[in-house]
């Protein structure tokens, strides 16, 4: 007879082409199909369990299937499930709109809501571009952007996007940005100080001297993800935004990856107390439920946007989803929880937790780097401790110790040599030192064939 997983199994086969996969690789595999969560934890359709490791990719906060969220959107089923914001508005997006901008840096009054961190960004980026435009400066029209940064995967993210294997195929359609040197102080010669002192430098050197062409520098503030959770030295966002306002070049922060807690405060830039010109938010916005994203907007952006209609300042761009009331009213609820549950409190405590039990995996010898930021984890596996030596790309290290961590009941995704920690952040101490110990015995095994004991 024929099981409801190989039923399943051939359909998903057959019909579903999964993003950042390589199918063929993938279809010779047995897939994982999920049928429900909760807490912290994933089951698929045979009944296992697995720890969510990595958030779903980054995103969940207050873990799976909480009554009080799901609360929210039944509620909310009740009244809409959509409107749009095109011409009109809609309670949860209203309030949302009110409660973001209370909690995000000072200046930021202005939300634009879109469906996803790709889209925000776009919305950003198209925001900057026309800011100068609206204000009558002609010729500030390209992008700085950071030495492997991601930024999402519609096209004008991935022009202010700088990972090779994802974005070079696409270079021909893209439009060019400026790149500057990221901070990575394990791989550079003269470890964080000189990191820290190329990165500044580049960037003041490209605003001493083409600051009239650039209309701004998009970062991922303090920890740049999909590089390899590669965590900025201390200071590095302050002085980069200072020199930004100082040359007359607007500040985008992405913090779709950092953003609501993730760090141990609400959202990276607070760590040095900058304020952007505008900030895209998404990912833990819903807490990890439902598609909503938001760019925020200082007044000074938004003014030279409010004009009259025959001065053609008006921003066109929207999407069908802009502002949906599930994801808005969910969104609202786990705002809510982050106050009730002392979330960025109980981040601080369990960040200090966690780098104290990953000390022990510190000294096995392919263990290059643990770097570390609230509940934003990446380990560096070398094949060299002394030399640095990377693995061969094509050895798959870390998709190997991924897979062997799924065998031992977690769940994350590398990111090519890199191990990738973000657990939900209501994970409780108990909880992350089940997936520490998982985390552990997949590293020992997969780079050492042994065990931890
Ligand atoms: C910093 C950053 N920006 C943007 C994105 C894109 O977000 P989305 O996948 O929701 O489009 C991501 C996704 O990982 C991200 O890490």
């Amino acid at each position: 007879m024929i099981t409801d997983y190989q039923r399943l199994a051939v359909m998903n086969k057959n019909h579903l082409w999964h993003p950042f996969t390589q199918m063929k690789d993938y279809n010779n595999s047995d897939p994982l199909i999920i049928e429900r969560g909760e807490g912290i934890k994933l089951y698929d359709v045979q009944g296992r369990a697995y720890y969510d490791g990595f958030s779903s990719v980054w995103l969940n906060v207050h873990g799976h299937n909480v009554p009080e969220l799901n609360q929210a959107i039944t509620e909310q089923l009740g009244l809409v499930a959509h409107s749009t914001l095109l011409g009109m508005a809609n309670i949860p997006a209203i309030e949302l709109a009110e409660k973001l901008v209370a909690i995000t840096p000072v200046g930021l009054n202005k939300v634009f809501y879109s469906d996803s961190g790709a889209t925000g960004v776009e919305i950003a980026i198209k925001m900057a571009f026309q800011y100068w435009k609206n204000k009558g400066v002609a010729g500030k029209t390209s992008f700085i952007t950071m030495n492997q940064a991601y930024h999402g995967d519609t096209i004008g993210a991935v022009s202010v996007g700088a990972i090779p294997l994802y974005h070079d195929v696409f270079r021909p359609m893209l439009f060019p940005s400026h790149v500057i040197p990221y901070p990575y102080a394990y791989r550079h010669e003269g470890g964080e100080t000189k990191a820290l002192e190329a990165t500044l430098a580049a960037l003041h050197n490209l605003l001493e001297t083409r600051a009239d062409e650039i209309a701004a520098l998009i970062v991922e503030p303090i920890v740049q993800g999909a590089s390899g959770i590669i965590v900025m030295p201390p200071g590095c966002l302050r002085q980069m935004a200072a020199m930004c306002r100082k040359y007359g070049v607007l500040l985008i922060a992405d913090e779709v990856a950092t953003g609501f807690g993730r760090t141990g405060a609400m959202f990276a830039c607070d760590l040095e107390e900058v304020s952007p010109d505008l900030m895209v938010v998404g990912k833990g916005l819903t807490g990890g439920y439902l598609p909503v994203a938001a760019t925020l907007a200082s007044d000074v952006v938004y003014e030279a946007f409010y004009a009259d209609y025959d001065e053609q300042k008006t921003f066109f761009h929207g999407h069908s989803y802009t502002g949906n009331p599930l994801g808005c009213a969910v969104a609202l609820a786990s705002l809510k929880l982050f106050e009730e549950r002392n979330m960025l409190e109980g981040v601080r405590v369990k960040a200090a937790f966690v780098e104290q039990k990953l000390a022990a995996l510190r000294h096995r010898p392919h263990v290059g780097e643990i770097r570390q930021k609230g509940l934003m984890i990446g380990i560096e596996l070398v094949r060299d401790k002394v030399s640095r030596e990377p693995y061969d790309w094509a050895e798959q290290i870390g998709v190997r110790t991924s897979l062997r961590a799924r065998e031992l009941g977690m769940l994350t995704r590398p990111l090519g040599n890199v191990i990738v920690f973000i657990p939900p952040l209501a994970s409780s101490e108990a909880e992350l030192e089940a997936m520490i110990n998982i985390l552990a015995e997949s590293i020992i095994s997969v780079t050492e064939g042994g065990s931890v004991a």
